[in-house]
């Protein structure tokens, strides 16, 4: 490996977290343990995150300072983007602060990381790559084994990406749709009309080729990237009729009657099955799972591709 991984460095020396006192996803008391632990075995998912603009975000958000005002002055806070709960759900790694004594104060660590994106690992880093014990390797790991500890990973809220599209697709919106249950609604739409950017063309598959992802887009089968397109846009529907159904506020309303239109046409395109029509009219996370239990191990490519939009080129990173 030629570079080091920067940012893992730099929080290695800086952190050094026990488990109750790092950022914890409350309700489930799952800890965020930080880049740092990923980085000894992740090293090329490491590097290639250090390319995203999620891992740039964290020094350059800082040069948008009037839009950033703008959108703090209309939720009415006096504070910064890096220390405002409402902003940094969405835009950064929250972990404990080593220097704090009592309640552990969260500090931004990163801009949107490992863990943002695979769930809080307190829980589930341990057992993820344990084959059956300390000697035992991949190959010898029965298939029982293998079955639980992917069972017991998601247990404990870890998102497996390669194998769970529609989970993945539905932890992307949460951020990039500007509508989640933890952030009040009306925060959110005022944010909206404070200037805040909703981008009603987020795909994930599109995003996810170019920027994500390790595979690259010739080595996928047509039916899966229709697979992973579909869930993209199951999860982007759900979320955008979730917040229309929230808020009054014209312009935050328009943005997510966009998104809302934006999905309802590739849905609209699956013909001939049920689940969708389903999805359609009811949105809901179940309805989603069925629709994507019905469309796997077929391939809808030809019904989806001409939604597909061309790659980003690679120089846009
Ligand atoms: C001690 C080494 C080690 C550490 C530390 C580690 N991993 Fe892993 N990880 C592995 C191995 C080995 C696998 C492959 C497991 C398998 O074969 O199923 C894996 C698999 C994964 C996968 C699933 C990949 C897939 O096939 O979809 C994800 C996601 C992942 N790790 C994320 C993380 C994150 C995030 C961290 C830090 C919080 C982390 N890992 C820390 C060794 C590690
Ligand atoms: C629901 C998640 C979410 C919340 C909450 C959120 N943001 Fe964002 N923010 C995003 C995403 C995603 C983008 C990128 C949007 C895009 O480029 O389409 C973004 C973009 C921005 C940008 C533009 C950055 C650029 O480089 O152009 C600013 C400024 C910003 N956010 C400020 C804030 C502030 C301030 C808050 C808190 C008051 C906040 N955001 C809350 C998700 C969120
Ligand atoms: C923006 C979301 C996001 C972030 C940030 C992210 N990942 Fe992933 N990761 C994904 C997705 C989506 C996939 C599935 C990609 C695919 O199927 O090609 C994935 C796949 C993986 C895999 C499977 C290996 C592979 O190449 O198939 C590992 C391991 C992994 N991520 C670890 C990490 C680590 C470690 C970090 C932090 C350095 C990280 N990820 C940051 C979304 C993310
Ligand atoms: C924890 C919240 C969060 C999650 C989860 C997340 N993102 Fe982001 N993402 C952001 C924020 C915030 C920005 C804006 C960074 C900036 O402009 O400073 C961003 C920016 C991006 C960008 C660059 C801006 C653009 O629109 O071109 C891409 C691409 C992207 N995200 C794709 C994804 C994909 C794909 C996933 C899921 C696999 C994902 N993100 C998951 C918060 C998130």
């Amino acid at each position: 490996m030629r570079h080091s991984c920067v940012a893992c460095l730099g929080l290695a020396v800086s952190l050094i977290t026990t488990g109750a006192a790092a950022g914890a996803d409350v309700a489930q008391n799952r800890t965020v343990l930080g880049v740092k632990a990923c980085s000894d075995c992740h090293k090329n998912e490491c590097e290639n995150w250090e390319k995203s603009e999620h891992f740039k975000s964290f020094r350059n958000i800082g040069q948008r300072r009037a839009a950033i005002k703008g959108i703090l002055d209309a939720v009415g806070v006096k504070t910064t983007i890096k220390t405002t709960r409402e902003c940094t759900v969405c835009h950064f790694t929250m972990e404990a602060d080593p220097s704090s004594t009592a309640a552990p104060a969260m500090v931004a660590k990163a801009g949107p990381s490992c863990e943002s994106c695979h769930g809080a690992a307190s829980g589930w880093l341990p057992i993820h790559y344990d084959y059956g014990g300390k000697d035992v390797k991949k190959d010898a790991e029965t298939a029982e084994h293998r079955s639980k500890r992917i069972a017991d990973c998601l247990a404990a809220g870890m998102i497996w990406s390669t194998q769970l599209h529609f989970e993945t697709a539905v932890n992307c919106v949460r951020c990039h749709g500007m509508s989640r249950p933890d952030v009040d609604a009306g925060k959110l739409a005022r944010m909206v009309t404070g200037g805040h950017p909703v981008n009603a063309e987020f795909e994930i598959l599109r995003y996810y080729q170019d920027r994500i992802a390790t595979k690259e887009w010739s080595e996928r089968s047509p039916a899966d990237l229709a697979s992973i397109f579909i869930a993209g846009q199951a999860a982007k529907w759900i979320s955008a009729k979730e917040a229309i159904a929230k808020s009054e506020d014209a312009k935050y309303k328009e943005a997510q009657v966009k998104r809302a239109a934006n999905a309802e046409a590739v849905l609209s395109a699956l013909k001939g099955i049920p689940e969708a029509d389903t999805l359609l009219s009811t949105p809901s996370e179940d309805n989603a799972r069925k629709l994507m239990e019905a469309v796997k191990g077929k391939d809808f490519y030809s019904q989806v591709s001409p939604f597909i939009k061309p790659r980003l080129s690679s120089t846009a990173h």
